[in-house]
């Protein structure tokens, strides 16, 4: 029995690893600190020229929480158009990066490190121009959002 579980154990982790060295790249290049601290929570824009947020793994985590901050997920977001775009990670655990010109309304939704989905937004729900997330995923939630980005299905698994 004991055997078992470590063989079903280990898989999970063996596609983490291999997840995390892929394809994305592109503008921003992902492999580097993409664990660790960087700001999380707060708005990305005030000092970079992207956009971006942070997955937490609690609505109401505080900015600079560090030890809530989802590590190693990032968020798709799916188009109207029935194109996707998956934010590059980093810099710091939880934080991902998001270009300030998206090109139709979206769903917003979060994978894990094995890119499998784990929470998403109401239907596309959000409009082109949120593409600042913390502006509104603050630590009580501001424009109607309900708290932070968070790493578990807030309306319920579908
Ligand atoms: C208060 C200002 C500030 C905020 C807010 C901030 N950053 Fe940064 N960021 C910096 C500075 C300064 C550097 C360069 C520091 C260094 O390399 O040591 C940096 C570097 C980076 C880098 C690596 C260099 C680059 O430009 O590609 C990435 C990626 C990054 N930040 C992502 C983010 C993301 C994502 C957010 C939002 C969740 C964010 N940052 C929020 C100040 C900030
Ligand atoms: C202008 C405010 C605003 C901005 C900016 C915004 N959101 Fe939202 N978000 C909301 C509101 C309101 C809801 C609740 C209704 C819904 O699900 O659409 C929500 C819900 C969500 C949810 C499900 C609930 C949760 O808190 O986990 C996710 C996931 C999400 N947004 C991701 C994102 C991502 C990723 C971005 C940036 C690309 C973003 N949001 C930018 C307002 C915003």
């Amino acid at each position: 029995m004991r055997e078992i579980l470590r063989g079903v154990l280990v898989l999970p982790l063996a596609l983490a690893f291999v997840s995390c060295g892929g394809g994305e790249g592109g503008e921003f290049g992902e492999e580097e600190h993409i664990t660790g601290s960087h700001y999380q929570g707060q708005q990305c824009i005030s000092c970079h020229s992207f956009g971006g947020g942070t997955v937490f793994t609690k609505l109401n985590a505080a900015d600079n929480d560090v030890n809530s901050a989802a590590a190693y997920h990032t968020v798709v977001l799916l188009f109207e158009d029935g194109s996707s775009l998956t934010a590059p990670r980093g810099r710091g655990s939880g934080n991902f990066q998001i270009p300030s010109s998206l090109n139709g309304k979206f769903t917003a939704t979060v994978v894990d490190g094995n890119g499998k989905t784990v929470n998403k937004s109401l239907e596309l729900s959000h409009t082109p121009d949120r593409y600042n997330c913390n502006s509104c995923h603050t630590q009580s939630g501001a424009s109607g959002a309900p708290g932070r980005i968070i790493n578990s299905f807030y309306y319920g698994a579908k």
